[in-house]
């Protein structure tokens, strides 16, 4: 680790000066000035950029780091996420926010070990109303955050998506499917930016020598979603609390599999720190059709106005999406901890709230 690194460095070369400085004898361990405490501590603790940090699950990444001693600089435009999930964090020493476009080019001053690149519209709803910015964001965006961990020699994380498998023709999907991908219909705005985005981050790695890692995130939910984000978690939830109709497409025997928000913050940072360089499925494969799922939600609510409502399926809607994590299992000895009970009760207690404020 860089910080055992510095740590071992700066006790070796710099005691005897900074314990000079502290009027401590030169066999003090430095770390016994306040003064110097400090600023060993800035050069010391892992620095991490976080892309799309005001966003859904780059915000939850801001918090686990800061626990984990990082210092966070979380970078984002915006576009789709809310300050609101990061306002928690401004008070803390260790962390800073830059607004700033990452399809612009992006410095950072000091030193950078880590960079995880989330940002990009993540939703349906938000990928078919700015399409462009979706295909921008994942190329041009990845390629000056790969840049700058080139310049940096830092580790960067790139957050694919199951949608690269787009309606696959495996199941469950392992990471060898190579996918089937409609790239002109209108998911191929995100399906092949996250294409272009894998393809590049193994280019910069290959050639580069740039140390790479690639996620591919299956559904994920849990606190900080958007109330009216166009996914299914979130409607459902904002349906049954409002007493209104669950929006189930087709015949509701398409397949999702959801994963807590927390494992998969924990299967990012097991990423992070492996030497694993090639795409890893990370989500939760219990599956579950929409009709089934739309009763789990209609039975935790328990609001007698909700019912469920079918409309016709969506163009290239995938039916089937289940996560094959046994790489995840081998190389990180990473599962999901929270079944699908457990985190849709925590869920269900911040859409009560959102709904609420919501009027
Ligand atoms: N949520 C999921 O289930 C899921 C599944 C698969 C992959 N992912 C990936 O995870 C990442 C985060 O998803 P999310 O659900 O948190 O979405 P989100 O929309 O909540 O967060 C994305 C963040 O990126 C920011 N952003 C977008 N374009 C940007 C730009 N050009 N410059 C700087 N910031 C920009 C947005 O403002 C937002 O804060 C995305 O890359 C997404 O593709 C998410």
């Amino acid at each position: 680790m860089v910080n055992h690194y510095f740590q071992n460095i700066l006790t070796f070369r710099d005691k005897r000066l900074f314990s000079f400085i502290s009027f401590l004898p030169p066999d003090s361990p430095p770390y016994l000035c306040p003064a110097f405490q400090k600023h060993f501590n800035k050069m010391t603790k892992p620095r991490i950029l976080i892309a799309g940090a005001a966003g859904f699950i780059g915000s939850h990444l801001c918090d686990r780091f800061l626990a984990e001693g990082y210092q966070v600089i979380a970078m984002d435009n915006l576009l789709t996420g809310d300050l609101a999930n990061i306002e928690h964090l401004f008070k803390e020493k260790d962390f800073e926010y830059y607004h700033h476009d990452v399809t612009k080019f992006v410095h950072v001053p000091g030193k950078l070990d880590y960079i995880l690149n989330f940002a990009s519209p993540a939703s349906p709803i938000d990928y078919l109303l700015m399409p462009i910015q979706t295909l921008k964001v994942g190329a041009l965006g990845t390629h000056n955050l790969l840049g700058l961990a080139k310049e940096k020699k830092a580790r960067i994380l790139v957050a694919s998506t199951s949608e690269v498998y787009g309606d696959p023709l495996m199941h469950p999907q392992t990471e060898e499917y190579w996918g089937n991908v409609n790239p002109v219909g209108p998911r191929g705005v995100y399906d092949e930016a996250k294409r272009f985005l894998e393809a590049i981050t193994m280019a910069y790695h290959n050639y580069h020598q740039v140390e790479t890692r690639i996620i591919r995130i299956f559904n994920t939910y849990g606190p900080r979603m958007r109330l009216n984000d166009g996914r299914v978690l979130p409607a459902f939830f904002g349906q049954a609390i409002r007493g209104e109709g669950l929006t189930v497409f087709g015949d509701g025997l398409q397949t999702r599999s959801f994963c807590y928000v927390d494992d998969l913050v924990e299967g990012i940072y097991r990423l992070l720190l492996s030497d694993y360089h090639l795409p890893m499925n990370v989500g939760n494969p219990s599956e579950i059709t929409m009709m089934q799922f739309a009763h789990e939600i209609l039975d935790l609510v328990q609001n007698p106005k909700a019912f469920i409502d079918y409309r016709p399926l969506p163009v290239d809607d995938p039916k089937q999406r289940r996560p094959d994590i046994t790489k995840a299992r081998t190389i990180l000895g990473w599962e999901p901890k929270y079944d699908r009970k457990e985190g849709l009760r925590i869920t269900y207690e911040y859409f009560k709230v959102k709904v609420q404020n919501a009027g």
